[in-house]
Protein backbone atom coordinates (compact mmCIF):
# COMPACT_ATOMS: atom_id res chain seq x y z
CA UNK A 1 0.00 0.00 0.00
CA UNK A 2 1.05 3.60 -0.69
CA UNK A 3 -0.34 5.93 1.97
CA UNK A 4 0.30 9.34 0.87
CA UNK A 5 -0.68 11.99 3.43
CA UNK A 6 -1.50 15.80 2.36
CA UNK A 7 -1.89 18.55 4.51
CA UNK A 8 -5.48 19.31 3.36
CA UNK A 9 -8.50 17.83 1.17
CA UNK A 10 -7.86 20.31 -1.72
CA UNK A 11 -4.41 19.20 -2.46
CA UNK A 12 -5.27 15.80 -1.54
CA UNK A 13 -7.90 16.41 -4.36
CA UNK A 14 -5.75 17.93 -6.98
CA UNK A 15 -3.05 15.06 -6.30
CA UNK A 16 -5.75 12.31 -6.80
CA UNK A 17 -6.76 14.46 -10.27
CA UNK A 18 -2.50 14.25 -11.39
CA UNK A 19 -2.55 10.48 -11.39
CA UNK A 20 -6.14 9.93 -12.99
CA UNK A 21 -4.65 12.45 -15.89
CA UNK A 22 -1.25 11.11 -16.01
CA UNK A 23 -3.33 7.95 -16.66
CA UNK A 24 -5.51 9.06 -19.60
CA UNK A 25 -2.42 10.40 -21.01
CA UNK A 26 -0.54 7.57 -21.11
CA UNK A 27 -3.30 5.84 -22.32
CA UNK A 28 -6.59 7.85 -23.62
CA UNK A 29 -9.12 4.59 -23.50
CA UNK A 30 -8.63 4.48 -20.10
CA UNK A 31 -11.16 2.80 -17.75
CA UNK A 32 -12.30 4.66 -14.82
CA UNK A 33 -14.17 3.06 -11.62
CA UNK A 34 -15.69 5.92 -10.43
CA UNK A 35 -16.97 6.45 -6.62
CA UNK A 36 -19.78 9.15 -4.87
CA UNK A 37 -20.22 10.87 -1.70
CA UNK A 38 -18.58 13.78 -0.64
CA UNK A 39 -15.03 12.68 -0.66
CA UNK A 40 -13.93 12.75 -4.36
CA UNK A 41 -15.84 16.04 -5.14
CA UNK A 42 -12.45 17.82 -5.21
CA UNK A 43 -11.26 15.73 -7.59
CA UNK A 44 -13.89 15.82 -10.06
CA UNK A 45 -13.68 19.37 -9.66
CA UNK A 46 -9.87 19.39 -10.20
CA UNK A 47 -10.92 17.02 -13.22
CA UNK A 48 -13.39 19.35 -14.73
CA UNK A 49 -10.65 22.09 -14.86
CA UNK A 50 -8.23 20.16 -16.30
CA UNK A 51 -10.65 19.41 -19.03
CA UNK A 52 -11.31 22.54 -19.57
CA UNK A 53 -8.47 24.53 -18.82
CA UNK A 54 -5.67 22.17 -19.89
CA UNK A 55 -7.76 20.40 -22.62
CA UNK A 56 -7.48 17.17 -20.81
CA UNK A 57 -9.95 14.78 -23.12
CA UNK A 58 -11.85 11.78 -21.82
CA UNK A 59 -13.51 11.31 -25.26
CA UNK A 60 -12.27 7.70 -25.15
CA UNK A 61 -12.64 6.82 -21.65
CA UNK A 62 -15.12 4.60 -19.93
CA UNK A 63 -16.69 4.61 -16.68
CA UNK A 64 -18.06 2.22 -14.02
CA UNK A 65 -19.53 3.43 -10.78
CA UNK A 66 -19.55 1.57 -7.72
CA UNK A 67 -23.33 1.41 -6.50
CA UNK A 68 -26.25 2.30 -6.64
CA UNK A 69 -29.37 2.56 -4.41
CA UNK A 70 -32.34 0.04 -5.57
CA UNK A 71 -35.80 1.47 -5.95
CA UNK A 72 -34.92 5.37 -6.68
CA UNK A 73 -35.54 6.63 -9.98
CA UNK A 74 -32.57 8.27 -11.86
CA UNK A 75 -33.86 11.13 -11.81
CA UNK A 76 -34.23 11.34 -7.81
CA UNK A 77 -31.20 13.93 -6.91
CA UNK A 78 -30.45 11.49 -4.45
CA UNK A 79 -29.97 8.78 -6.66
CA UNK A 80 -25.95 8.31 -7.24
CA UNK A 81 -26.78 8.33 -11.33
CA UNK A 82 -28.20 11.85 -10.46
CA UNK A 83 -25.11 13.00 -8.45
CA UNK A 84 -22.42 11.41 -10.51
CA UNK A 85 -24.30 13.09 -13.56
CA UNK A 86 -24.33 16.18 -11.72
CA UNK A 87 -20.84 16.42 -10.32
CA UNK A 88 -18.42 15.05 -12.67
CA UNK A 89 -20.19 12.89 -16.06
CA UNK A 90 -22.17 15.91 -17.56
CA UNK A 91 -18.90 18.35 -17.56
CA UNK A 92 -17.00 16.30 -19.31
CA UNK A 93 -16.82 15.09 -22.49
CA UNK A 94 -17.37 11.43 -22.33
CA UNK A 95 -18.58 9.51 -25.26
CA UNK A 96 -22.91 9.05 -25.38
CA UNK A 97 -23.08 5.45 -23.51
CA UNK A 98 -19.56 5.56 -21.94
CA UNK A 99 -20.71 6.08 -18.32
CA UNK A 100 -22.22 2.86 -16.75
CA UNK A 101 -24.03 3.38 -13.01
CA UNK A 102 -25.66 -0.30 -11.90
CA UNK A 103 -29.39 -0.09 -12.51
CA UNK A 104 -31.41 0.09 -9.03
CA UNK A 105 -34.47 0.38 -11.21
CA UNK A 106 -33.64 -3.24 -12.72
CA UNK A 107 -36.53 -5.70 -12.35
CA UNK A 108 -34.29 -8.61 -12.49
CA UNK A 109 -31.30 -7.09 -10.11
CA UNK A 110 -29.34 -10.99 -10.19
CA UNK A 111 -29.20 -10.79 -13.80
CA UNK A 112 -28.35 -7.21 -13.77
CA UNK A 113 -25.32 -8.20 -11.45
CA UNK A 114 -24.25 -10.09 -13.37
CA UNK A 115 -24.66 -7.65 -16.41
CA UNK A 116 -22.72 -5.29 -14.59
CA UNK A 117 -19.89 -7.68 -14.10
CA UNK A 118 -19.93 -9.00 -18.04
CA UNK A 119 -19.99 -5.52 -19.05
CA UNK A 120 -16.56 -4.72 -16.77
CA UNK A 121 -14.83 -7.92 -17.78
CA UNK A 122 -15.96 -6.41 -22.05
CA UNK A 123 -14.42 -2.80 -21.66
CA UNK A 124 -11.16 -4.94 -20.32
CA UNK A 125 -11.33 -4.38 -16.93
CA UNK A 126 -11.02 -1.20 -14.36
CA UNK A 127 -7.86 0.47 -14.98
CA UNK A 128 -8.38 2.99 -12.22
CA UNK A 129 -10.76 2.51 -9.25
CA UNK A 130 -11.58 6.26 -7.02
CA UNK A 131 -12.73 4.91 -3.75
CA UNK A 132 -13.92 6.37 -0.70
CA UNK A 133 -14.66 4.93 2.65
CA UNK A 134 -17.56 4.77 5.06
CA UNK A 135 -17.16 5.44 8.80
CA UNK A 136 -17.52 1.58 9.78
CA UNK A 137 -14.99 0.42 6.46
CA UNK A 138 -16.94 -0.32 4.06
CA UNK A 139 -16.14 0.10 0.11
CA UNK A 140 -18.82 0.87 -2.29
CA UNK A 141 -21.82 -0.23 -0.27
CA UNK A 142 -20.21 -3.62 1.26
CA UNK A 143 -20.70 -3.19 4.45
CA UNK A 144 -18.62 -5.01 7.60
CA UNK A 145 -19.60 -8.87 7.31
CA UNK A 146 -19.36 -8.36 3.30
CA UNK A 147 -17.07 -11.52 1.68
CA UNK A 148 -14.19 -10.48 0.79
CA UNK A 149 -14.44 -11.85 -2.60
CA UNK A 150 -17.98 -10.73 -3.26
CA UNK A 151 -19.12 -9.62 -6.71
CA UNK A 152 -21.69 -7.63 -7.75
CA UNK A 153 -25.08 -7.74 -5.83
CA UNK A 154 -27.61 -6.40 -3.57
CA UNK A 155 -26.43 -5.60 0.09
CA UNK A 156 -28.63 -4.27 2.94
CA UNK A 157 -27.54 -1.12 4.25
CA UNK A 158 -26.14 -1.19 7.93
CA UNK A 159 -27.34 1.23 10.57
CA UNK A 160 -24.19 3.27 10.45
CA UNK A 161 -24.45 4.03 6.77
CA UNK A 162 -27.95 4.78 6.99
CA UNK A 163 -27.71 7.28 9.61
CA UNK A 164 -24.44 8.72 7.66
CA UNK A 165 -26.41 9.05 4.09
CA UNK A 166 -29.67 10.58 5.76
CA UNK A 167 -27.84 14.17 5.10
CA UNK A 168 -28.41 13.59 1.80
CA UNK A 169 -32.02 12.65 2.12
CA UNK A 170 -33.30 14.71 4.74
CA UNK A 171 -34.12 12.04 7.13
CA UNK A 172 -33.11 8.27 8.04
CA UNK A 173 -36.72 6.94 6.84
CA UNK A 174 -36.10 8.20 3.05
CA UNK A 175 -32.63 6.26 2.74
CA UNK A 176 -33.51 3.30 0.86
CA UNK A 177 -32.60 0.31 3.24
CA UNK A 178 -31.20 -1.83 -0.30
CA UNK A 179 -28.14 -0.88 -2.53
CA UNK A 180 -26.39 -2.53 -5.67
CA UNK A 181 -22.85 -2.82 -5.52
CA UNK A 182 -19.59 -4.06 -6.56
CA UNK A 183 -18.19 -6.52 -4.58
CA UNK A 184 -14.95 -6.63 -3.12
CA UNK A 185 -13.31 -9.01 -4.78
CA UNK A 186 -14.72 -6.76 -7.92
CA UNK A 187 -13.15 -3.54 -6.38
CA UNK A 188 -9.95 -6.21 -5.97
CA UNK A 189 -9.75 -6.30 -9.96
CA UNK A 190 -8.81 -3.25 -10.74
CA UNK A 191 -5.44 -2.45 -11.69
CA UNK A 192 -5.10 0.61 -9.26
CA UNK A 193 -7.57 1.27 -6.07
CA UNK A 194 -7.20 4.66 -5.37
CA UNK A 195 -8.74 5.17 -2.26
CA UNK A 196 -9.33 8.64 -0.49
CA UNK A 197 -10.57 9.63 2.62
CA UNK A 198 -10.42 13.11 4.73
CA UNK A 199 -11.45 14.53 7.94
CA UNK A 200 -11.37 13.32 11.73
CA UNK A 201 -14.33 11.28 11.50
CA UNK A 202 -12.66 8.71 9.00
CA UNK A 203 -9.37 8.02 11.31
CA UNK A 204 -10.18 5.28 12.58
CA UNK A 205 -11.62 3.42 9.67
CA UNK A 206 -8.35 4.70 8.31
CA UNK A 207 -6.35 3.14 10.76
CA UNK A 208 -8.36 -0.23 10.93
CA UNK A 209 -7.95 -0.41 6.94
CA UNK A 210 -4.54 0.31 7.15
CA UNK A 211 -2.76 -0.97 9.71
CA UNK A 212 -5.18 -3.60 11.34
CA UNK A 213 -5.65 -7.09 10.56
CA UNK A 214 -7.53 -7.87 7.12
CA UNK A 215 -10.85 -8.68 8.29
CA UNK A 216 -14.53 -8.38 6.55
CA UNK A 217 -15.12 -6.89 10.06
CA UNK A 218 -13.15 -3.28 7.66
CA UNK A 219 -14.39 -4.56 4.56
CA UNK A 220 -11.16 -1.49 3.48
CA UNK A 221 -8.94 -4.03 4.91
CA UNK A 222 -8.60 -6.07 1.88
CA UNK A 223 -7.03 -3.32 -0.39
CA UNK A 224 -3.54 -4.73 1.85
CA UNK A 225 -3.72 -7.41 -0.65
CA UNK A 226 -4.16 -5.42 -3.89
CA UNK A 227 -0.93 -5.30 -5.54
CA UNK A 228 -1.60 -1.84 -6.23
CA UNK A 229 -3.50 0.49 -3.31
CA UNK A 230 -3.16 3.86 -3.12
CA UNK A 231 -4.43 5.40 -0.01
CA UNK A 232 -4.53 9.67 0.13
CA UNK A 233 -5.13 10.99 3.34
CA UNK A 234 -5.55 14.42 4.70
CA UNK A 235 -3.97 15.29 8.23
CA UNK A 236 -7.21 14.67 10.11
CA UNK A 237 -7.98 11.11 8.63
CA UNK A 238 -3.99 10.02 8.98
CA UNK A 239 -3.93 11.33 12.75
CA UNK A 240 -4.39 7.81 14.09
CA UNK A 241 -1.78 5.73 11.82
CA UNK A 242 0.83 4.45 13.75
CA UNK A 243 3.10 4.70 11.07
CA UNK A 244 2.75 8.72 9.99
CA UNK A 245 5.89 9.73 10.12
CA UNK A 246 7.17 7.15 7.95
CA UNK A 247 4.70 7.47 5.37
CA UNK A 248 5.79 10.78 5.00
CA UNK A 249 9.35 10.12 5.08
CA UNK A 250 8.32 7.43 2.10
CA UNK A 251 6.79 9.89 -0.41
CA UNK A 252 9.03 12.83 0.16
CA UNK A 253 11.86 10.79 -0.13
CA UNK A 254 10.43 8.97 -3.26
CA UNK A 255 12.77 8.99 -6.68
CA UNK A 256 12.13 11.12 -9.77
CA UNK A 257 10.72 8.31 -11.76
CA UNK A 258 8.38 7.41 -9.06
CA UNK A 259 7.37 10.98 -7.87
CA UNK A 260 3.30 11.99 -9.56
CA UNK A 261 3.96 15.81 -8.41
C1 LIG B 1 -21.33 5.87 0.61
C2 LIG B 1 -20.78 5.31 -0.70
C3 LIG B 1 -19.30 5.04 -0.62
C4 LIG B 1 -18.60 6.23 0.01
C5 LIG B 1 -19.08 6.42 1.43
C6 LIG B 1 -18.43 7.62 2.12
O1 LIG B 1 -21.94 4.98 1.44
N1 LIG B 1 -21.46 4.15 -1.15
O2 LIG B 1 -18.80 4.77 -1.91
O3 LIG B 1 -17.21 6.01 0.02
O4 LIG B 1 -20.47 6.63 1.41
O5 LIG B 1 -19.07 8.82 1.77
P1 LIG B 1 -18.46 10.25 1.98
O6 LIG B 1 -17.37 10.37 0.98
O7 LIG B 1 -19.56 11.20 1.71
O8 LIG B 1 -17.95 10.30 3.37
Amino acid sequence: MEVIIKKDRESAGRLAAKIIAGLINRNPAAVLGLATGSTPLGLYNELVRMHKEESLSFRHVKTFNLDEYIGLDPADPCSFYNEMHTNLLKRIDLAEGAAQIPDGRAKDIVASCEAYEAAIKRAGGIDLQVLGIGHDGHLAFNEPGSSLSSRTRIKTLSKVTIKANARFFGSEERVPKHVMTMGLGTIMEARTCMMLAFGKDKADAVAATVEGPVSASCPASVLQFHQNAIIILDEEAASKLQRHDYYIDVYEDKPDWQRYE
